[in-house]
């Protein structure tokens, strides 16, 4: 993936809503790891508008996946409003994530 774009700088001091650290996703392809997301810090503020550009096949799709609850990472962290948050179990009707 290219980059992160996160634009409007005058919210960096907004409360965070979703913070993710050091995410790792690969995918097994034979016998070989493909590393989709090799480490992926990224904090969303309220207020703020937030872009993720990058390539057909970069991995947007696995990190919105993963940031939203229906994917899990191999490693790293991931918290909604202070709390962590891991994936829920399929059919889980998620309110309060912890
Ligand atoms: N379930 C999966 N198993 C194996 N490889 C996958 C799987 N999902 C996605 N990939 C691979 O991971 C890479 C990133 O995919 P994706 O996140 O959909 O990229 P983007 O959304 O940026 O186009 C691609 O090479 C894709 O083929
Ligand atoms: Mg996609």
């Amino acid at each position: 993936m290219q980059h992160v774009a996160q634009a409007n700088s005058r919210k960096a001091d907004s409360p965070a809503i979703l913070r993710a650290q050091a995410v790792k996703k690969a995918y097994q392809m034979g016998e070989a790891p493909l590393v989709i997301l090799k480490h992926i810090d990224l904090t969303l503020r309220e207020g703020e508008f937030v872009a993720i550009e990058g390539r057909s096949g970069s991995g947007k799709s696995t990190l919105l996946h993963i940031l939203c609850g229906l994917d899990s990472a191999d490693s790293g962290g991931l918290e909604y409003r202070g709390k962590k948050i891991r994936r829920q179990p399929a059919g889980t009707i998620v309110s309060n994530a912890v």
